[in-house]
């Protein structure tokens, strides 16, 4: 039986992960291990406890203050024994976290395959989105297999001389995890509180963001919040103190805004799907967003999902007050802009990406025509 090692650790690698791992587990051929880094601890386990799945491995790596260095290292000196003890024929990593860098780097120095799921994503530029850009480039210099979600995705890859015969175009598993948790009757405290007004959902997290960027982007929210009284904003902060003090400096006293603790993937799923509009610096939400009809103003200058660009759900606004204060006026007082953005597309996938990864990996190791 062929055996493969599935390693991640924050919360968007499982929100990605966790439903190829509910599928792999059915198949026969192979005998599939998780292993988690924690390089999130809470945020990471709330995504676990909501798709129930069994953990073998936990490396527990996270710690207040941790460095970009520390969690590598940290991630590398205790995958060691593992990668020696299980000897998996295959490593599974995901996207662009300094886990999968770590992780595929480690299964490189034990001559062990990697199968990278969300391959060839690019921005080309080493500091936007920092260190992903890096970390993504490095993991696709080590794959063996790749799992790109587009066809744009692949192209990048086959762009950089990687063999068109180990990329195959799945969509983004991202899909298949949406398609389990949106119900249409979905309502609690916060969603009644916003009942009747325009629900914006904020969310902004980039390591390359903190400081002065973020500081234009809350002070661009909290002027829209004072302006427009139809208006209720939620933001549910990252778990990153630096992240968590801005806003409350900032924020903390916003009638119309509301601070929360990070969701669980369920209930931020029927977050977006309630709501009128997006505005973060995230990767994920872009990805998911435009299958739910939802119009994102993207908080950065640049991305590697140009799909939702062209699809016309997503928006670049860039990282000053101005800008993102102006864009979002526009999205509040334009119908007609807001409904040419609004319209559902799914450029990411039909919500069985993860089937098709499965079968890929069982017939990559079974040696069988892929
Ligand atoms: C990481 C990823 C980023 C991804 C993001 C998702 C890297 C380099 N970056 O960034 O690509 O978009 O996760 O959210 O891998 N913390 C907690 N509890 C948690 C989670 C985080 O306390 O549950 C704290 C950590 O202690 C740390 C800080 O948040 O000090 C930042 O976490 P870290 O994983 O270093 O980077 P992220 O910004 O979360
Ligand atoms: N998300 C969540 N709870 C929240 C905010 C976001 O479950 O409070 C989900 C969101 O649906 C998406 C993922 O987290 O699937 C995005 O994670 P994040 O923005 O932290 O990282 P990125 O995608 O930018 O790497």
């Amino acid at each position: 039986m062929k055996k493969v090692l599935m390693v991640f650790g924050t919360r968007p690698e499982a929100i990605k992960m966790c439903p190829l791992v509910k599928v792999l587990k059915k198949k026969n051929d192979i005998n599939l291990y998780v292993c988690i880094s924690a390089q999130h601890r809470e945020m990471l386990d709330q995504v676990i406890s909501v798709f129930d799945i069994q953990v073998d491995y936990d490396l527990n790596v996270m710690h207040a203050g941790q460095s970009l260095t520390s969690v590598t290292i940290e991630i590398m000196n205790k995958l060691e024994s593992i990668l020696d003890s299980l000897q998996p024929d295959l490593v599974l990593v995901h996207g662009d976290t300094t886990t999968s860098f770590a992780v595929a780097l480690s299964a490189f120095y034990h001559k062990i395959s990697v199968g990278h799921v969300e391959a060839g994503l690019r921005t080309y530029n080493m500091y936007s989105p920092y260190p992903e850009e890096f970390n993504r480039q490095v993991v696709d210099m080590i794959t063996d297999i790749y799992f790109a979600p587009t066809q744009i995705a692949k192209d990048n890859l086959l762009k950089e001389g990687k063999p068109e015969s180990k990329i195959f175009v799945t969509g983004n598993t991202v899909i298949d995890a949406l398609k389990t948790t949106v119900k249409n009757d979905f309502c609690d405290e916060n969603i009644d509180w916003a009942k009747g007004k325009r629900l914006i959902i904020f969310t902004a997290h980039r390591r390359e963001n903190l400081g002065n960027p973020m500081i234009e982007m809350f002070s661009a929210i909290k002027k829209l919040s004072i302006e427009y009284e139809d208006v209720r904003i939620i933001f549910p902060i990252h778990k990153n103190p630096k992240v968590r003090e801005l806003a409350y400096k900032i924020l903390g006293d916003c009638e119309n805004i509301r601070l929360i603790e990070p969701l669980d993937v369920l209930t931020f799923h029927n977050y977006m799907s309630k709501c009128y509009l997006i505005l973060t610096d995230s990767g994920g939400i872009q990805e998911e967003a435009p299958s739910l009809g939802k119009p994102v103003l993207v908080m950065r200058d640049i991305t590697e999902r140009p799909e939702g660009i062209k699809a016309g759900t997503l928006k670049l606004v860039g990282v000053t007050e101005n800008s993102i204060y102006e864009e979002t006026k526009i999205l509040l007082d334009n119908k007609s802009v807001y409904e040419s953005m609004s319209e559902a597309k799914n450029p990411y996938g039909d919500g069985h990406a993860s089937e098709r990864i499965a079968n890929l990996i069982v017939s990559y190791l079974t040696n069988k025509d892929i």
